[in-house]
C-alpha cells in the first residue's frame, strides 16, 4: 500500500465508522538505524534514518471527555476510555496501551485534552524492530497536538513518545526511535547526539540502496533482555561514579575499566566503541567511502555479537550471507534493539536484487526461516494534514 493509499484508507474508514470527516491526519514514518546501537540511553551518538513505511492517525474532536479509537490493522478492534489520567488504566492488549499511554502522559504533563474519535492504520511490519511503536506514538501525539492546539515541538512530541514507552508500556528505551520518526529527512540519515538532542542530517550517497532484511526470528523476551542491558550500563555509571557513559571515550576508559566486573566491562566497551563508530560512519558516508562503511558496520555487528550479546544465530547467519555477497562494496549489520528483528545492508544499488536472491537461497537452508525484504528510502519525519 502506498502512502497515499494508506491515507485514503484511514480517511474513508474514519468517515464510515464515525460519520464525520477526520479533522486532522498525521503520518509518521518507520526508522532504521544505520549504526549506533544501545548508545542512545547512554547519552551517546546514533545514526538512524526515517524510512518510507508509515502509520496514519486520523482524529476528530468530540464534546465531553470520551475517547473512541479504532485500529484498522487489528480487525477494526476498538478501545474506549475517558480522558482523565486517574482513570486511564493499562490494558492487556498492547496496541491499546500506546493510545491510553499517550493520553495518560499528556494529562500528566498538564495538557488540556478532551474527547475525540481516532482511526489508525499503518504499513510498518510489526515486531520487526523498525519502530512501528514509535511511529504510532509520534503520529498519535501529533494528531492530538493539532486537534487540541497544544503547541508541542517535534522534540517535545518525541519525548512524550519515549515517556509512553518508559512509563506506560514498560520498555526503558532511549530517544532514538521517536526522534527519528519525528525529524527524519528525505535521502538523509540523522546524526543524533542523545546528550543534547542535537541533529545533523547526513546525506546517504545515491549509489547505495537501503536494503532491510527481516530475519523473521520471533523477538521473544526481547523487552526484558533490553531492560537488562540498560541496567548493566546504569550499574557501570554507579561503579564509576559518573552520570553517564558519555563521560568516557575509548582512550580514557582504559584507565578505569578494571574497576568493573568483566560482564559489565564488555557492555561498556560496546557502547564506547559504538559511539566512536557512529562518528566515523558519518564521515564515511559524507566521503562515500564504501570500504570504511563496510568495515565500520562489520565491527558494529561483531561488537553487538560478542560484547553486548544481543544478536542471535539466525541474524549472524544472515549477516554472513550478505557479507559474502558484497565484500567491501557495502556494509551489513543487525539493526535495532536486538534478539531477532532485521538486518540493515547499505549496498551498491545494482547489487540489491542479487543479494536478495542469494539470501532467499541460503538463509532458509541454514536456519529453516524465510527472510522478508524491504528495499526502502530515507524519508521525511511526521507531518500533519487537515
Ligand atoms: C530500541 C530502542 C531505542 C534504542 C535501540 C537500540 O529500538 O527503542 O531507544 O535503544 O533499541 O539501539
Amino acid at each position: 500500500m502506498t502512502q497515499e493509499e494508506l491515507i485514503e484508507h484511514v480517511r474513508s474508514a474514519h468517515q464510515h465508522q464515525f460519520g464525520e470527516n477526520a479533522e486532522i491526519m498525521s503520518i509518521a514514518p518507520a526508522r532504521v538505524n544505520l549504526i549506533g546501537e544501545h548508545t542512545d540511553y547512554n547519552d551517546g551518538f546514533v545514526l538512524p534514518a526515517a524510512i518510507d513505511f508509515y502509520t496514519c492517525v486520523a482524529g476528530s474532536k468530540e464534546d465531553g471527555t470520551n475517547v473512541t479509537v479504532m485500529a484498522l490493522d487489528y480487525d477494526n478492534d476498538q478501545d474506549q476510555f475517558v480522558t482523565n489520567s486517574k482513570s486511564i488504566s493499562k490494558s492487556t492488549n498492547l496496541w491499546k496501551n500506546f493510545i491510553r499511554g499517550a493520553f495518560f502522559i499528556l494529562k500528566d504533563e498538564g495538557y488540556d485534552i478532551g474527547g475525540c474519535t481516532l482511526t489508525i492504520s499503518g504499513t510498518i511490519p510489526k515486531g520487526a524492530g523498525l519502530s512501528s511503536s514509535a511511529s504510532l506514538e509520534v503520529a498519535l501525539v501529533s494528531t492530538l497536538n493539532e486537534l487540541f492546539e497544544l503547541n508541542l515541538s517535534k522534540l517535545q512530541i518525541a519525548l512524550i513518545g519515549q515517556r509512553i514507552e518508559n512509563e506506560f508500556v514498560g520498555l526503558s528505551c532511549g530517544i532514538m526511535d521517536q526522534l527519528s520518526v519525528a525529524c527524519g529527512e528525505e535521502h538523509k540519515a540523522l546524526l543524533m547526539d542523545c546528550q543534547d538532542y542535537s541533529l545533523k542530517p547526513v546525506k546517504i550517497p545515491h549509489s547505495f540502496s537501503l536494503l532491510i532484511i527481516n530475519s523473521n526470528v520471533k523477538r521473544e523476551l526481547a523487552d526484558s533482555a533490553y531492560n537488562d542491558r540498560r541496567k548493566a550500563c546504569e550499574q557501570a555509571t554507579e561503579l564509576l561514579g559518573i552520570s553517564s557513559l558519555r563521560e568516557f571515550d575509548l582512550v580514557t576508559y582504559e584507565d578505569v575499566k578494571e574497576q568493573l566486573p568483566p560482564h559489565i566491562e564488555k557492555r561498556v566497551r560496546h557502547v564506547l566503541s559504538e559511539n566512536d563508530r557512529v562518528l566515523k560512519m558519518t564521515t564515511a558516508l559524507e566521503d562515500c567511502n564504501a570500504a570504511a562503511i563496510s568495515e565500520l558496520m562489520k565491527k558494529s555487528h561483531a561488537s553487538m555479537q560478542d560484547d553486548y550479546e544481543i544478536t542471535v544465530p539466525a541474524i549472524d547467519a544472515l549477516v554472513k550471507i550478505v557479507k559474502s555477497q558484497i565484500g567491501d562494496r557495502g556494509g551489513v549489520r543487525m539493526t535495532g534493539g536486538g534478539f531477532g528483528g532485521c538486518v540493515i545492508a547499505l549496498v551498491p544499488q545494482k547489487m540489491a536484487i542479487t543479494i536478495q536472491n542469494a539470501v532467499a537461497k541460503s538463509y532458509e537452508e541454514k536456519t529453516g526461516l524465510k527472510a522478508s525484504f524491504y528495499l526502502c528510502n530515507a524519508a521525511n519525519g511526521v507531518y500533519t494534514i487537515s
